[in-house]
């Protein structure tokens, strides 16, 4: 059972610095008044939303996950030895605590911040982990990352380590992708670190089986970004006339994902009335791909030095370890 005293000691708090309902509200009213529909690929991430992308993370075509994994896994040492004593692990976006699991194994940290908008997923997740690693401080924070959010302050005197799996810093626009890392740096302070991984630019075909898998997984997880809208805002996007669409765009360097309108037809979200013409696209996520040059450029115009970085044998996927200036 949850009482409040095991929600909050010295061992454990939860921080819940979640949007109010009307704030998202507002951001999807604009996003689909858009002249190109758009809406932000957080809103993929319910309960739901978030076990559907442990599940595409086991996909065959997507490879992400596993040679990201197999990075961390061969360099884990190497990583360890490149920081400082008392380090604080920050978890951007932490979902599941597959990842994350070794990474305490091996650096041993002294807190753990997992920062999520998935409030529930997070909680639950993270007093798991309270389970496995008995001296470990872990203070959860419900926070939309995408914003500017404080740590709490109970990590204070602590080296501060942001992690950043997966290859979620490609669904901002390289643009937002530099004032994200910004204000990690504003987050972290100088000398902090960031450890972040990224995927690189592939061969096309690689890279949209990986988002339109045979099984159709990748295809639920987008449509599900609806019912989490549905049950989150009252809206009534009907399942059965919208589906998934995914493409890479070369120009850009990104995947690029789509609910399609299978009809003309309006939807009903807080008092609007959005009209969908038939084969409109609603956009829900891009995924950009860096080379390991373009990536490190980005980082030092937010002013994060590459300490080291490591990619696997196909050069499919980078780590890279910064540190604040
Ligand atoms: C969690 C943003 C890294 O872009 O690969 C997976 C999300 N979308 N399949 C990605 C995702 C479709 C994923 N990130």
């Amino acid at each position: 059972m949850t009482t409040s005293s095991s929600l909050s000691n010295e061992q454990f708090a939860f921080l819940d610095l979640k949007p109010e309902v009307g704030v998202i509200v507002d951001e999807v009213h604009r996003g689909l008044s858009l002249e190109a529909k758009a809406i932000s690929p957080k809103f993929f991430y319910d309960e739901r939303g978030s076990e559907l992308f442990d599940a595409i993370t086991e996909l065959p075509e997507y490879y992400v996950t596993r040679t990201e994994m197999a990075l961390f896994e061969a360099h884990m040492e190497e990583i360890a030895a490149a920081l400082e004593e008392n380090i604080c692990v920050i978890e951007y976006g932490s979902g599941s605590t597959k990842k994350i699991r070794r990474l305490l194994d091996v650096l041993k940290p002294e807190a753990y911040v997992p920062v999520d908008i998935s409030g529930d997923y997070l909680l639950s997740n993270a007093q798991a982990l309270l389970d496995d690693f008995p001296a470990l401080k872990i203070f959860p924070v419900c926070a939309d990352i995408t914003q500017s959010f404080d740590l709490p302050v109970q990590v204070n005197e602590l080296r501060p380590l942001g992690f950043y799996p997966g290859s979620s810093i490609g669904n901002f626009e390289p643009a937002q992708a530099v004032d994200f890392l910004r204000r990690v740096h504003v987050t972290l302070g100088q000398g902090g670190y960031f450890l972040v991984g990224v995927d690189a630019k592939k061969d096309i075909s690689i890279l949209e089986a990986a988002y339109d898998d045979a099984a159709g997984v990748t295809a639920q997880f987008n449509l599900n970004t609806l019912v989490h809208l549905n049950e989150k805002l009252g809206a009534d996007f009907d399942l059965d006339h919208f589906e998934h669409f995914s493409r890479y765009n070369a120009d850009q360097g990104c995947i690029q994902m789509f609910l399609k309108s299978t009809v003309a037809q309006q939807v009903n979200l807080v008092g609007k009335v959005i009209s969908f013409a038939e084969g409109e696209l609603l956009h829900t996520e891009n995924s950009y791909k860096y080379a390991k040059e373009e990536f490190i450029a980005l980082a030092q115009s937010a002013q994060f030095e590459c300490l080291k970085s490591w990619q696997d044998s196909n050069q499919w996927f980078s780590l890279f370890l910064l540190r604040a200036c």
